[in-house]
C-alpha cells in the first residue's frame, strides 16, 4: 500500500510578545526593566567574574535529541563564548527537576534555562527563582504557567510539528488513492510534556473527523527500549494497523524492531516519526520511515543569543518557535547530510 509522495515543507518561527529592557542594575538583583508580562529580569553578571553562569535544567538522556540538546549547550556555554554552565539532569523526573532548579538557585547562577519534563506544577519554583532575582528561561518544551514568572521561551511548536505530519498523512493517502481503513498505532512520548501533548493533540483533533482509527495508544516515554516493548505488546494482539505514528525517532527505532522480531514487512507500513536524527533521516532514504516532523535540538547557540540580546537591552519575544517543516522522500537524501546526531 506505500508509494512516495511529495510533501509540506516549512512553517515559520512566531513572535508574540516584545520584551523591553532598559538600563543595567549590575551587582543587583538584576531587576532592569520590564516585559509586557511584569517580568522584569534580565541576565546580568551579578557576581561580576566576567561570566554569565547557566544554570541548564535538562529533562534527561532518553533520546538522541536530548543527547544532541545537551551537546549543543555543553559547547555552546563555555568560558570563550562568556558563558559558564551548570548542568542538571532530572533523568526524566518531574519532581526531581522542581529540586534541579531549586539547587541553581542555592547556587546562586545567574540565568536558569529549564527544559521541563512536564509542564504543570511550576508555578512555586519559578516564583522562587524570580525572588532570588535570577531570570529563567524555558526552552524545548513549554510550561502552563503565567508569562510573568519567565523571560522567554525558545523552542519547538509542539503541536504546529503534530498538525504537519498529520497534514502529511492526510496528502499521501489522497496522492496515492489509499481506501483501506486507516488504523494507527500511536507512540506517545512523556505523558505530560508539551512535546507529547502537542504532537497527541494534532493527532486527536485529526483522526475523528477524517475517520481514522486509532487503534493503540501508550506512552513509550521517548525511549527506544519502551518504544520496543510497547509495539511488542500490541503486535501480541494481532490487531490490524497500516500507519504508525510515533512521537520520536527513539520509539520509532523500537517499533521497528519490535515488527521485524515479529516477521511483518515494515516497508508495508506507513510509518510517521517525530526529530530528524540522521539515521532516522537515512531510514527515510531506505524507504523504511516516511517521514519525520522536525524537532530542532540544536538551541544552545539559539538560547545563547537571547541571552546576550537580552543583558545588552535590546528587545526579545515572548515566545520564539524553532524554524522546523518535514522531511519525506523527497528531502530526505539533501537532509541526511546535515541531520543532527547519529
Ligand atoms: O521535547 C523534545 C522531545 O524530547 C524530542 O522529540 C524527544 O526525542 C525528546 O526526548
Amino acid at each position: 500500500m506505500k508509494a512516495k509522495t511529495a510533501s509540506a515543507i516549512v512553517i515559520s518561527a512566531a513572535l508574540v510578545l516584545s520584551f523591553s529592557a532598559c538600563g543595567n542594575d549590575s551587582g543587583s538583583s538584576g531587576d532592569s526593566g520590564s516585559d509586557s508580562s511584569g517580568y522584569n529580569l534580565i541576565p546580568q553578571d551579578t557576581n561580576g567574574d566576567g561570566y554569565i553562569t547557566l544554570g541548564f535544567a535538562q529533562v534527561g538522556a532518553e533520546s538522541g535529541w536530548r543527547t544532541a540538546n545537551t551537546q549543543s549547550y555543553k559547547d555552546y556555554f563555555v568560558e570563550a563564548n562568556g558563558f559558564k554552565l551548570v548542568f542538571a539532569d532530572a533523568n526524566q523526573d518531574a519532581d526531581k527537576q522542581k529540586q534541579d532548579v531549586r539547587d541553581l538557585i542555592a547556587q546562586g547562577v545567574e540565568v536558569i534555562d529549564l527544559a521541563p519534563v512536564t509542564d504543570s506544577g511550576w508555578e512555586p519554583v519559578l516564583q522562587e527563582a524570580k525572588d532570588a532575582g535570577i531570570p529563567l528561561i524555558v526552552s524545548d518544551r513549554q510550561l502552563s504557567v503565567s508569562d510573568d514568572l519567565y523571560l522567554t521561551y525558545f523552542g519547538g511548536d509542539m503541536l504546529a510539528e503534530g498538525n504537519r505530519a498529520v497534514d502529511w498523512l492526510e496528502k499521501y493517502i489522497q496522492d496515492n488513492n489509499i481506501t483501506d481503513p486507516i488504523n494507527i498505532v500511536h507512540l506517545q512520548g512523556t505523558i505530560g510534556s508539551t512535546a507529547q501533548k502537542g504532537r497527541s493533540q494534532a493527532l486527536s483533533d485529526a483522526a475523528p473527523g477524517k475517520g481514522w482509527n486509532i487503534v493503540y495508544e501508550q506512552t513509550g516515554e521517548f525511549t527506544q527500549a519502551k518504544g520496543q516493548e510497547v509495539m511488542e505488546s500490541f503486535l501480541q494482539q494481532g490487531k490490524d494497523f497500516n500507519v504508525i505514528y510515533s512521537e520520536n525517532d527513539d520509539m520509532t527505532y523500537g517499533a521497528i524492531d519490535a515488527m521485524k522480531a515479529a516477521g511483518i514487512d515494515v516497508e508495508s507500513k506507513i510509518i510517521i516519526s517525530f526529530d530528524g536524527n540522521k539515521s532516522a533521516v537515512q531510514m527515510v532514504v531506505d524507504g523504511i520511515i516516511d517521514v519525520i516532523a522536525e524537532c530542532d535540538p540544536l538551541l544552545g547557540p539559539q538560547v545563547g543569543d537571547l541571552i546576550t540580546k537580552a543583558k545588552n537591552g535590546e528587545q526579545i519575544a515572548k515566545v520564539t518557535y524553532s524554524v522546523e517543516g518535514v522531511i519525506d522522500s523527497t528531502t530526505a537524501a539533501e537532509k541526511v547530510k546535515t541531520a543532527f546526531g547519529s
